[in-house]
């Protein structure tokens, strides 16, 4: 049994505008007022931060109960970083939350652990939940290394990071295949590597503190296979780029995050995925 309920993030990456904020605004106000949001179900949009202020106005106007969050932050905390947004900014913001190494800022920005790890700190210093993005490419599936990736970019990203009473962490599991490529992975396989995901956490912060993160699986997510993924005992939310720009698709998937809500407290009787991340 966990207290972790679920979470929906959606990242909009360089996309978006006023109309899709309006748009999305207005069918998550039907999705959530048409039901009664289940307590432990968190919802949350990270916009290019320029709309950050406006978007958490709009949801505070229309009564949407929806978590604002950027998408990145600087390793500074002031100074002359010309285009860099600190912590404390985002903070002052209202963001409730903020990605961290996502593959695309790894891969297109050179970002490595060693920033994540700030960013991390300077993120959970603030009260702001940092959302810390790890993930394999295929060419580290097809070698056995998944369990290896993970592992290091773990510990390199929470080195000296403790959690205290308040503060969290969420981790978005992100095979670097599955990101875009309209094939997300089998609910089986993302239940095996969060299960290896919470052991390596317990290994790194405690079984305690394992036991509280929340997980959330990204990579072409889509409402044909939220609610499957979602499912898994491991899967404690979804952070989703493409379908989280078509407000209807989006309202869908929410939905169906709500469908599950009586049960999320409960364990789900699963077959057993050990052995997958030995075969990966
Ligand atoms: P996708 O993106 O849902 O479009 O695959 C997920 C992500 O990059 O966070």
């Amino acid at each position: 049994m966990n207290n972790r309920g679920k979470l929906i993030i959606g990242n909009w990456k360089l996309n978006g505008s006023k109309q899709l904020m309006q748009d999305v605004l207005t069918e998550l106000g039907q999705a959530l007022n048409n039901q009664k949001t289940p307590d432990n179900f968190k919802l949350a949009i990270c916009p290019p931060s320029i709309y950050v202020s406006e978007m958490i106005q709009l949801a505070q106007h229309s009564g949407t109960h929806l978590w604002v969050g950027c998408q990145n932050i600087s390793i500074h905390t002031q100074g002359s970083y010309t285009g860099e947004l600190s912590a404390t900014m985002v903070k002052e913001a209202g963001c409730e939350l903020c990605l961290v190494g996502h593959s695309e800022r790894r891969t297109l920005f050179n970002e490595d652990d060693q920033s994540c790890q700030t960013k991390v700190r300077l993120l959970i210093a603030e009260g702001v939940i940092p959302v810390l993005c790890i993930g394999e490419t295929l060419q580290e599936k097809f070698s056995g290394k998944t369990r290896e990736v993970l592992s290091r970019q773990l510990q390199q990203a929470l080195e000296g990071t403790t959690l205290t009473e308040g503060k969290q962490l969420y981790i978005a599991y992100e095979p670097v295949y599955a990101i875009g490529s309209g094939h997300a992975v089998m609910p089986e396989q993302a239940q095996a590597v969060h299960s290896e995901i919470r052991l390596l956490l317990a290994e790194l912060m405690g079984a305690d503190i394992a036991s509280q993160v929340s997980i959330l699986y990204g990579g072409s997510v889509t409402r044909d296979n939220a609610l499957n993924l979602i499912a898994c005992p491991d899967v404690d939310g979804l952070l989703i780029g493409g379908a989280s720009l078509n407000a209807q698709h989006f309202r869908t998937i929410c939905n169906q995050v709500f469908s599950l809500a009586p049960v999320f407290n409960y364990p789900h009787k699963m077959k057993s995925y050990e052995n997958y991340m030995d075969a990966s």
